[in-house]
């Protein structure tokens, strides 16, 4: 077979084109934090990580602003030569203080603090353990480290134990987990986890990309939500979802940092994060520490939206975060589903396989802080007249 064959052969995404229910890549031309306009049409955006409303907020703008005349559009660089700015080692402190952990080395993305942790620390005759659940930067890192993988069933941690405890005592090993899993808006049994983890020996690293800024007192994530804080080994983060910005972070002990950052290939070979998205994203650190009542607002609203959901009658599964699954089935189904909201002004997430299993697909909802009360009414308004025409297919 030709190398394009394959290209030539794939007619999927066409033919839902031309069927006109074609969900993805849809072209945002204005974006007002809550509600986005597309192809002149005004949206109520419920398909967003941007959890606490931080990407329009006057001092994350001012900062990214000051930023980007401060020191240019890129940082033109690698952090390891002439990529590094002061902005980037105050970033990586004041996450280190956030987090409570002794170091932090931020990245460009989170997809790349993944694959480089994971590549760089989990050696030949090392072993990683990761819920089959766990997000595909967590699945590609494992896929580049020279490790032993362990995928075990998700949430099963008898499982997980019964391969801790096949594995030889002195070797290295890593559990890595979600610390809420985005298919199902679930926190992950971290307890359970450290609790494995220490009995067997392994090291835990939480993937707070859905977590930071949501779960905790003070917005710390998982481990700061079960009190974990100093039993975590290592905690990952994004900045493209509650930060407002693009970028990732990697904080833990000094030595184990200090070597990453001489090591992990993601962070070495590809440009640092630019000056604007830095100034952002310490300028939101600020604005989760001084508003907490955002917050608040973010977990008002899901739990308005999780009853709603639920009083309409739809499945939204184990849902306990603002991540919001609506179970509905066949691909089909679910993208009819998808349009007619689209179509009445609510953007929200398609989920299809291979991101979950086949007749699993759902619909995805973000809650956001800056939701109103208005918006979450449309939003359950739309569900209700639809899931009446629905009933009636
Ligand atoms: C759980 C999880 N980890 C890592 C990432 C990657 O983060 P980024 O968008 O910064 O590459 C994501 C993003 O969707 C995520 O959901």
């Amino acid at each position: 077979m030709s190398l394009f064959e394959k290209c030539y052969r794939f007619t999927k995404a066409r033919e839902v084109m031309a069927a006109g229910y074609y969900p993805y890549f849809q072209p945002i031309e204005a974006s007002y934090d809550t509600e986005v306009i597309i192809r002149g049409e005004r949206k109520v955006m419920v398909g967003s990580n941007n959890y606490l409303g931080l990407t329009h907020h006057p001092k994350v703008l001012a900062a990214a602003q000051a930023a980007l005349y401060k020191y240019g559009s890129g940082s033109t660089g690698s952090r390891f030569l002439n990529g590094t700015l002061d902005l980037h080692e105050q970033l990586e402190e004041k996450l280190a203080k956030f987090l409570h952990q002794e170091s932090a080395l931020v990245f460009s993305t989170g997809y790349q603090a993944n694959i480089g942790v994971l590549a760089t620390l989990v050696g030949r005759d090392q072993h990683l353990f990761s819920d089959k659940l766990n997000h595909a930067s967590i699945v590609d890192g494992a896929r580049l480290s020279f490790g032993i993988v362990h995928r075990y069933p998700h949430n099963d941690l008898r499982a997980l134990e019964r391969e801790l405890a096949r594995t030889p005592s002195e070797a290295g090993k890593l559990i890595v987990t979600d610390g809420i899993f985005s298919m199902e808006g679930t926190i992950c049994d971290l307890p359970k986890i450290v609790a494995l983890a220490e009995f067997y020996g392994a090291e835990v690293l939480v993937d707070d990309a859905h977590s930071f800024g949501v779960l905790g007192e003070f917005g710390g994530g998982t481990a700061q939500h079960f009190g974990l804080e100093n039993r975590v080994s290592l905690i990952m983060a994004t900045f493209s979802k509650s930060l407002a910005s693009i970028g990732g972070v990697i904080a833990g002990p000094e030595d184990v940092i200090h070597y990453l950052k001489h090591h992990a290939r993601s962070l070495i070979f590809s440009a640092s994060m630019p000056p604007a998205s830095i100034g952002g994203v310490l300028a939101a650190l600020e604005v989760i520490a001084e508003e907490p009542e955002r917050r608040e607002a973010l977990w008002r609203n899901t739990r308005r939206m999780q009853e709603g959901l639920r009083s309409l009658g739809y499945d939204i599964g184990e849902s306990n975060t603002p991540i919001i699954p609506v179970l509905i089935g066949e691909l089909d189904r679910m993208l009819v589903f998808w349009k007619e909201l689209f179509d009445a002004g609510v953007f929200t997430n398609p989920v299809t396989p291979p991101a979950v299993p086949e007749n699993s697909c759902r619909l995805r909802i973000y809650c956001m802080a800056t939701h109103t009360d208005e918006h979450n009414d449309f939003v359950l308004d739309a569900f209700a007249s639809l899931g009446k025409r629905m009933a009636a297919i």
